[in-house]
């Protein structure tokens, strides 16, 4: 453990952002948070403790209270892992800012979720392109209290780490799809309509109103090869939401041996973020209106 936390953050130059990745884990630095970093908590927090009841889905908001998340401070990972290691035996460490994948998945693997230990800046509350303290901490922590996701968390990292021995770059990217659909852009199918569960929009306010409520996106039946094969946007909200009808379909669909799937994948071309394919189960169509111009990732 580091005694002073260090904040890696992505460093702009005129060639673009280049994102920056630190190995360690950190204790919290809880004491020396800035008033300022509280107020950031504090405005985030009560925008999507607004936002959310109407839009997130059951067993997100069930999990955050149980969490006992309050807009007053920042939460404490100490606090937080007594929780949690009884609701499903996760626990967070305290991270610098990006993790290489493989120290990512191996984290996963034994159930501890790294959380970026800093919060973003006050001019930044709508839009950090990396991860900080509150799109970890309130995004993606709450669902590792239900069982069924806490589990596909685990073996999401069991499988990055074998992907990584045995099949290599391709089967990382379309590992990464999987991660980045469901993780952290995933709607639900709930019986009073579509709610979010992935981190990516339930940590924004823009994006929770957008993927629920605009007409532009597609929203589409999950599919896994489908959407291990779909380039996606790391820089505007997603062409493409991919909808589950419970943990339990994405639990089953990834359960089974991907040794003889990824193969098959690197010989299919792969998919714009936009694109309908006759195949898919088209909840909706989109408008495409205000897509960006420009390459998927
Ligand atoms: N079942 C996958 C494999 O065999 C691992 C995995 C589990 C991947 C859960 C994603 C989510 O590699
Ligand atoms: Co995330």
């Amino acid at each position: 453990m580091n005694a002073q936390p260090r904040r890696v953050e992505n460093v702009a130059t005129d060639r673009g952002v280049i994102p920056q990745y630190a190995t360690g884990i950190v204790e919290q630095p809880w004491g020396d948070y800035s008033a300022q970093d509280h107020a950031v908590w504090a405005a985030l927090f009560e925008r999507q403790r607004a936002l959310l009841p109407s839009r997130a889905c059951a067993a997100f908001l069930r999990a955050q209270r149980a969490l006992g998340f309050d807009a007053a401070t920042i939460p404490r990972f100490d606090a937080l892992n007594r929780t949690l290691r009884a609701a499903t035996g996760w626990e967070l460490v305290g991270v610098e800012g990006l993790l290489p994948e493989a120290v990512f998945f191996d984290h996963l693997a034994h159930r501890r979720f790294p959380v970026t230990w800093w919060i973003r800046r006050a001019e930044q509350l709508d839009y950090i392109a990396e991860p900080d303290l509150f799109h970890d901490l309130f995004g993606h922590v709450p669902l590792l209290c239900d069982p069924v996701f806490a589990d596909y968390m685990q073996a999401y990292g069991q499988g990055g780490l074998r992907a990584q021995r045995q099949f290599g770059a391709e089967a990382l990217l379309n590992l990464t799809r999987l991660y980045w659909y469901p993780g952290e852009f995933g709607l639900i199918r709930e019986p009073d309509g579509l709610r979010i569960y992935g981190a990516g929009i339930v940590s924004s306010k823009g994006e929770s109103i957008y993927c629920l409520e605009s007409p532009a996106p597609n929203r589409i039946g999950f599919d896994l090869e489908r959407v291990m094969r779909t380039r996606y946007r790391i820089d505007s909200y997603q062409k493409t939401y991919f909808v589950i009808d419970g943990f339990e379909q994405l639990f089953a669909a990834t359960q089974q041996d991907f040794a003889p799937i990824y193969p098959r994948l690197t010989s299919a071309a792969a998919i714009g973020a936009g694109a309908v394919l006759d195949s898919d189960a088209v909840l909706q169509r989109g408008t495409r209106a205000g897509w960006p111009e420009g390459a998927d990732t």
